[in-house]
C-alpha cells in the first residue's frame, strides 16, 4: 500500500543523490564563485554507502516505489556506480532505474551501467554551440563529448532524454536547433524553466523564459505542437509532439507548477530525506541506518515523514521567495 501525504499524494519516486560534487560548474546550479576551493563538500564518512542506500530502497519497494533516479552533483563521479545499480536491480526487476548526468563521463561507464540494469538515462545538455555550452556550464569541455556519449547510449539500446535549462538571452534562441538535432533521432528534448533553487544562482524572474514563449517559437518553426497525454499523473514535463512525431517536453515549474501531483522524495548523499526540492531542511535517516536499523525501521521513519508532508513550494513561490533553501547539487534536483 502506498504511503500518502496530507494532500493524498503517494510516495512513488525516490531521487537519490550519490555525491554533492560535480565536474561542471553550471551558472544556474554551482556557480564557481560559491563552489570554489573553499567550498566544504560532504566528508566521505558522512556519505551513505551503497548498502545503506539499498536499505532505503528496500524499505520503500513494498510501499509502492516505482522509480529510482540517481543524481548528484554528477552521479558518475561516485566510484563503481554500476555496483549500486546492480544492487538496486537485485531488489526488483520492475523498478524504473534512471540516472541524470551531464554526460561527460557517460561513455566510459556506459556498458557497465547498462549491464548492471540501468533502465534509461537523462543527459543535461544546454546547448550544442561550443561557446554557449562552455559558458553555461563554466567548463572547458566540448559538447561533442556529450554527443558521443548520447550516440553510444542509443547504440546499446538505452533510452535517452535530454534536459535543457533555458535562460533568457543565453540559449533561448537555440530551442529550435536542439529539437532539430534530436527529434530525428527520436530523443525527446525537455526544456526546463530556470528555477529559483538554492540561494547562490542569482535567480531572477527576468531571466526566465516561459514554456509558453518557447512553445510559440517552436510552433513558428515546426507548425502546431500537439499535447500528448501524460504517462503518469506525476510526470514533471508537459509533453508535445511535432507533426513529424518528435517529442518535446516542458518543465514549467515557474509558470505552471505541478505540486498537486508531486510524488517525489529525495535522499541526500548524507542520508537525509527531503520532501520538496525547495526544502530548507531534511530529516535524517542515516542515524537509524548506522544504529543497525532494518528496512522495516527505515520504512516506518519515512512513512511518518511522508504522512506529515504539506509541501507545495512552486505553487506558493511568490509568498516565500526569500526563504532559505538547500542547494540543488546537494539534493540532486
Ligand atoms: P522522468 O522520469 O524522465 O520524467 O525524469 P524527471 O523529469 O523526473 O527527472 P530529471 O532529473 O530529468 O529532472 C528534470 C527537471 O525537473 C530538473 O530540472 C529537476 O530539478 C526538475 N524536477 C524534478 N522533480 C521536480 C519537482 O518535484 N519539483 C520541481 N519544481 N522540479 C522538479
Ligand atoms: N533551474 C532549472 N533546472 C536546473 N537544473 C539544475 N539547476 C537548475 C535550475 N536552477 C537541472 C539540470 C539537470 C536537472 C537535474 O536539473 O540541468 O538536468
Ligand atoms: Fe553539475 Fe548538473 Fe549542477 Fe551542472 S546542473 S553543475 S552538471 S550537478
Ligand atoms: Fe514537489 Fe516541491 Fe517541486 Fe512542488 S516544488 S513539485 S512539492 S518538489
Amino acid at each position: 500500500m502506498a504511503i500518502e501525504d496530507t494532500h493524498n499524494r503517494p510516495l512513488l519516486d525516490l531521487r537519490i543523490s550519490v555525491t554533492d560534487r560535480c565536474n561542471m560548474r553550471c551558472r544556474y546550479c554551482m556557480p564557481r564563485e560559491h563552489f570554489d576551493r573553499n567550498h566544504r563538500y560532504l566528508p566521505k564518512e558522512d556519505i551513505l554507502s551503497f548498502e545503506e542506500i539499498v536499505c532505503v530502497v528496500k524499505a520503500l519497494i513494498p510501499q509502492g516505489l516505482r522509480k529510482v533516479r540517481l543524481t548528484g552533483g554528477e552521479p558518475l563521479l561516485r566510484r563503481d556506480l554500476h555496483e549500486l545499480i546492480h544492487q538496486i536491480r537485485s531488489c526488483s526487476p520492475e523498478l524504473d532505474i534512471a540516472i541524470t548526468t551531464n554526460g561527460l563521463l557517460l561513455k566510459k561507464h556506459l556498458n557497465q551501467l547498462h549491464q548492471a540494469g540501468l533502465s534509461r538515462v537523462t543527459v543535461s545538455l544546454d546547448s550544442l554551440d561550443e561557446k554557449i555550452f562552455q559558458s553555461m556550464g563554466d567548463t572547458k569541455a566540448h559538447p561533442s563529448i556529450v554527443l558521443d556519449a548520447i550516440d553510444a547510449a542509443q547504440n546499446i539500446g538505452l533510452p535517452v532524454k535530454i534536459n535543457t535549462v533555458v535562460k533568457k538571452g543565453v540559449n533561448d534562441q537555440h530551442v529550435v536547433s536542439m529539437v532539430e538535432a534530436f527529434g530525428p533521432r527520436n530523443i525527446p528534448v525537455r526544456f526546463i524553466e530556470f528555477m529559483d533553487v538554492g540561494t547562490t544562482n542569482d535567480w531572477n524572474l527576468e531571466n526566465v523564459v516561459s514554456a509558453d514563449t518557447m512553445r510559440s517559437s517552436l510552433a513558428r518553426h515546426f507548425g502546431p505542437l500537439r499535447p500528448r497525454q501524460p504517462i503518469h499523473k506525476s510526470d514533471v514535463a508537459n509533453v508535445y509532439t511535432t507533426k513529424e512525431g518528435w517529442s518535446i517536453g516542458f518543465i514549467e515549474s515557474i509558470t505552471n507548477p505541478f505540486c498537486g501531483d508531486c510524488t517525489r522524495a529525495r535522499l541526500s548523499a548524507n542520508g537525509s530525506i527531503y520532501t520538496c526540492l525547495f526544502s530548507n531542511k531534511g530529516q535524517d535517516v542515516r542515524g537509524i541506518l548506522r544504529m543497525g536499523g532494518t528496512p522495516g525501521d527505515i520504512s516506518q521513519a519515512i512513512q511518518s515523514i511522508w504522512m506529515n508532508r504539506t509541501d507545495r513550494y512552486s505553487e506558493r513561490r511568490t509568498e516565500q521567495t526569500k526563504r532559505l533553501k538547500v542547494e540543488m547539487s546537494y539534493i540532486g534536483g
